[in-house]
């Protein structure tokens, strides 16, 4: 991200203001900031979501918002934003966490065998055939990121992703976030503070946000 600002349509201030950041393969970085900083902004945008007002996003050298809709598909793929709130769709667990799966072309019991592997890591085999209706915030939060790491892509944004689980949870979490980071993917993670993230997790980095600006880095 080079230079990037963003203002929300109508909005009469900055969101984000002069953020330039690299994200790189195999590592953590944590973004903190309080409520409003421009967290949540800084992680659409990088997670080609959000078009920044100015500024260049670029992946692979390329810039991003200027290539074909069909090469924007293809490298979005490989990038994934979990959102605060994540929307699941109708239906089950199993079939959620199948679906980034069938959208790349796998059959159904490939995804299905695959998705079971990931979901047996995160344990939530207990969950498969529960309809989404029916989940809690936790839950959700879990099966979202289940759904994520299906697609196994190369960098995964985590918007507060500890906020509704409990210490077991979240411990295993890190440790799944730790061992994709050993195969080399970049795992970016939004949170207040570094006191939100579980014990034994981490950041190679960490990104202060103030008002829309990069008020510190350390890393
Ligand atoms: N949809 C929107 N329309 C207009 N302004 C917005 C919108 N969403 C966020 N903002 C503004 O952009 C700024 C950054 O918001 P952002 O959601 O990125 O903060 P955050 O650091 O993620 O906060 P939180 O910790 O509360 O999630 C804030 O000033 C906010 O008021
Ligand atoms: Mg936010």
């Amino acid at each position: 991200m080079r230079d990037i600002w963003y203002c929300y349509p109508g909005a009469s201030s900055w969101a984000l203001k002069e953020v330039s950041i690299e994200l790189g393969s195999g590592e953590i970085m944590l973004v903190a900031g309080h409520n409003g900083s421009g967290k949540t902004t800084l992680l659409k945008i990088a997670g080609l979501i959000y078009r920044p007002t100015r500024g260049e996003v670029s992946v692979d050298g390329c810039d991003f918002w200027m290539l074909e809709e069909a090469e924007k598909i293809m490298v979005r793929r490989r990038i994934t934003y979990i959102h605060e709130e994540p929307v699941l769709m109708r239906g089950s667990v199993l079939e959620n966490i199948m679906y980034p799966l069938r959208i790349r072309g796998l059959g159904r019991e490939d995804a299905a065998m695959k998705a079971k592997t990931i979901m047996r890591e995160l344990e939530l085999m207990d969950l498969a055939d529960k309809s989404t209706k029916e989940l809690s915030a936790g839950q959700s939060q879990l099966v979202a990121i289940a759904r994520a790491l299906a697609a196994e892509p190369e960098l995964i944004l985590l918007d507060e992703p500890f906020a509704h689980l409990d210490s077991w949870k979240s411990g295993l979490i890190a440790q799944v976030l730790q061992a994709r980071r050993r195969n080399g993917v970049g795992i970016v993670i939004a949170s207040h503070g570094r006191g939100e993230l579980p014990e034994g997790l981490e950041p190679d980095r960490i990104i202060i946000l103030e008002d829309g600006r990069i008020r510190g880095m350390k890393g």
